[in-house]
């Protein structure tokens, strides 16, 4: 039994091309393998009751990675949300991004949009991709709308306009591969998040490491400034 649930998890899938290059594989091996660490974990998430999950997983600096990499990289995430579409509705998940999608194919597009409007009625677990996402990015388009709507500049009216609106600051934030940076992921939404490094790569990551985590997620003494 695991108490005191984060509401939102949000987590760096970092380590891909590592896992690969340490079994002499091309990189995008690890991309695969990784994907399917997103299906266990988005299942481990979804059957726990937690209410939201942010994944990251492509960057607005992962455009600097060699063609062939990035091309990969979106030929999988079209594969991905296609086979995942039954999953989704036997788990009841909802399918959300954040990220500036205009920068994909039209096709990737659709594919997109074609998964939220098929969820979006699903009210269990969501199940939020980080697309193209960068949080000064981000910060940057929703202090352009404020500008535009000449909107009051405070919390409230900035946070309406961020890309995670409807799901609000992360709880506990988890970055895999032993890297111990955030890499310009939700800035504004971690103020106050539990944060967890581990040094697993995220192909190797599973059900069984992120509920020990959430187990010390339990553990800890939030705050948030007072005593
Ligand atoms: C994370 O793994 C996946 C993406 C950024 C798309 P990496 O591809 O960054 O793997 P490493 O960090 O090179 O091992
Ligand atoms: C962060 O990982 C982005 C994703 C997991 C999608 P990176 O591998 O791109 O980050 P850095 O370059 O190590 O900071
Ligand atoms: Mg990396």
């Amino acid at each position: 039994m695991i108490t005191n649930l984060p509401k939102h998890v949000a987590i760096i899938m970092d380590g891909n091309g590592r896992w690969a290059k340490n079994r002499g594989l091309n990189r995008v091996k690890g991309h695969e393998r990784g994907a399917e660490v997103v299906r266990e974990i988005t299942t481990a998430a979804s059957d726990i009751g937690i209410k939201f999950l942010t994944l990251y997983a492509f960057s607005t600096e992962n455009w600097k990675r060699p063609k062939m990499e990035v091309e990969f990289l979106m030929k999988l995430l079209d594969r991905y949300l296609k086979n995942e579409l039954p999953i989704y509705m036997k788990e009841n998940v909802k399918f959300e991004t954040v990220g500036d999608l205009s920068k994909f194919s039209k096709t990737l597009q659709k594919t997109i949009q074609h998964i939220k409007n098929k969820t979006k009625n699903n009210s269990g677990l969501t199940q939020i991709l980080a697309l193209n996402y960068g949080s000064r990015d981000e910060i940057i388009r929703a202090i352009k709308k404020l500008n535009e709507n000449h909107e009051d500049i405070n919390e409230q009216n900035l946070e309406k306009y961020l890309d995670s609106a409807n799901f609000g600051d992360v709880d506990l934030l988890i970055r895999t591969s032993g890297e111990v940076r955030v890499s310009n992921f939700l800035l504004w939404q971690i103020a106050y998040a539990e944060m967890v490094f581990t040094d697993t790569l995220w192909p190797d990551f599973n059900k069984d490491e992120f509920y020990d985590i959430l187990k010390e997620y339990g553990n800890r003494d939030r705050r948030f400034g007072g005593v």
